[in-house]
């Protein structure tokens, strides 16, 4: 319809559990990125990066309900974010973004988004 938003058009809440779930599986697997991570189970980092790529697409805001307002920027302060580990985590999420048999139009849109916003977390030039 054309009120649906990208949330509802893509297939709601099991194309980002879908999404996500394969993103930590290659994160789990990334020798730059895996350390990075403070928690031993990555469970709860699925749960939260789900939770706020739904909200942000138009689904339910339980992200901000458990976390409060995002800011994402200030949450990755502690963490060194420089181009290296910027493409590594776009490098993991190309795979589990492609995996979700999105239409093109749709794959563009979400692909532009997390460029933007890996972009927008870099804090470190080296
Ligand atoms: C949290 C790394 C980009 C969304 C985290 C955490 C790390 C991390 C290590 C802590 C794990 C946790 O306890 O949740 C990175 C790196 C990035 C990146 C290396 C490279 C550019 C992004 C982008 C987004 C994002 C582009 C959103 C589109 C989140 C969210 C959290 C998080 C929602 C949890 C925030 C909270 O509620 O505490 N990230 N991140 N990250 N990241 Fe990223």
């Amino acid at each position: 319809s054309p009120t649906e938003n990208f949330y509802d058009a893509v297939g709601g809440e099991d194309t980002f559990r879908r999404v996500v779930a394969r993103f930590y599986v290659e994160v789990a697997a990334d020798e730059l990125l895996r350390p990075m991570y403070p928690e031993q189970d990555l469970g709860p980092a699925e749960d939260r990066l789900r939770l706020f790529l739904m909200q942000y697409w138009g689904g339910p805001h339980t992200y901000s309900d458990q976390r409060g307002h995002p800011r994402l920027r200030m949450r990755h302060q502690p963490f060194t974010i420089g181009p290296n580990e910027r493409d590594a985590w776009l490098r993991c999420m190309r795979i589990a973004v492609d995996a979700a048999g999105l239409s093109d139009a749709h794959r563009a849109r979400l692909w532009q988004y997390l460029e933007m916003a890996a972009n927008s977390m870099l804090n470190s030039w080296v």
